[in-house]
């Protein structure tokens, strides 16, 4: 199973979403992430996340911004979005019915209704908008793995 995690600058939110999910899924799941931007393209994440992610014990410092690709509709099983502009940029690169289902928000899929399924933009504010990010992504992915584990999904 390979997932793909994607928010817009590849810094801040996927990336985390990438480390955490890495952190509780057995070796036979792949985790990777893009953003929809090339603007990052090449970066580390934003330190604000890395060191939100250290803090919790998850080194995502290495991680390099880059931008999703047609070839990653191939590559996935599964490509899981921040928000709803993320969704809908994603949405249309999928060529066919095929690689549109393999899209879905990241808080649908975890069940977590919260701000419309939308894990919100934390580049705008300070280090404790990354971690109530952090918080979020944490729990949602929690829940995914339960329903990967249980081959609910
Ligand atoms: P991300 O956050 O999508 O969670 O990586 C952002 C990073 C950069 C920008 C916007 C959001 N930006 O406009 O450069």
């Amino acid at each position: 199973m390979k997932i793909l995690v994607v928010c817009l600058g590849n810094i801040c939110r996927s990336p985390l979403a990438e480390g955490i999910l890495k952190s509780k899924l057995p070796e036979n799941f792949s985790v990777d992430s893009a953003g929809t931007i090339s603007l990052h393209e090449g970066e580390h994440p934003d330190k604000r996340a890395v060191e939100t992610a250290e803090s919790h014990g998850i080194s995502i410092g290495k991680q390099k911004s880059r931008p999703i690709t047609k070839k990653d509709f191939e590559a996935f099983d599964k490509i899981y979005c921040m928000d709803l502009s993320v969704y809908e940029d994603v949405i249309s690169m999928a060529k066919n019915e095929e690689q549109r289902t393999k899209v879905a928000l990241f808080l649908e899929e975890a069940e977590i209704p919260e701000n419309n399924y939308e894990v919100f933009d934390p580049y705008w504010s300070g280090l404790d908008g990354f971690e109530k990010v952090y918080q979020l992504l944490d729990q949602a992915s929690e829940n995914i793995k339960t329903k990967l584990l249980n081959h609910q999904i």
